[in-house]
């Protein structure tokens, strides 16, 4: 994306990786493009500590608000989210594939400091 830039952040246990965010921002603008833990190393705050690192990542950048878009079926992210203070501000239709499924957008406020 022109102007913006974009990172990954990679969470390691003993037994190697354990989950990853990605995240872009542009024009002050934040997006978490994916979050995921894998399957036996969930519940134990993983995900809690990327998006914190994520977020506070894209704080340091000037960035005033993120959104990130989940499956209106997946209901684990969504409490992550809503936990982080992320709240739906939009829907999008058939956004994925594989199954069909709507887009649930949500978004949160970056405060720097
Ligand atoms: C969603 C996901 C990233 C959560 O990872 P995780 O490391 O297990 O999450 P954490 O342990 O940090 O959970 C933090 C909080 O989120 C909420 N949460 C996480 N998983 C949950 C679940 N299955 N059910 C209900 N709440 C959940 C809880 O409030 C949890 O706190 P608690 O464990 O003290 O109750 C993980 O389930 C995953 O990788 N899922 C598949 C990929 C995915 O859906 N990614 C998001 C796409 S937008």
């Amino acid at each position: 994306m022109e102007g913006g830039w974009s990172f990954g952040l990679v969470a390691e246990t003993d037994e190697g990786v354990a989950g990853y965010l990605i995240a872009r921002e542009a024009a002050g603008t934040g997006e978490i493009l994916n979050l995921a833990v894998a399957p036996e190393a969930r519940r134990g705050g993983i995900a809690w500590r990327l998006l914190q690192a994520g977020l506070a990542t894209l704080a340091t950048r000037r960035v005033e608000e993120v959104f990130l878009e989940v499956r209106a079926s997946n209901l684990a992210a969504q409490a992550l989210y809503r936990r982080a203070g992320f709240r739906p501000v939009g829907q999008r239709a058939a956004y994925y594939r594989s199954p069909r499924e709507d887009a649930l957008v949500l978004r949160r406020e970056v405060t720097a400091g």
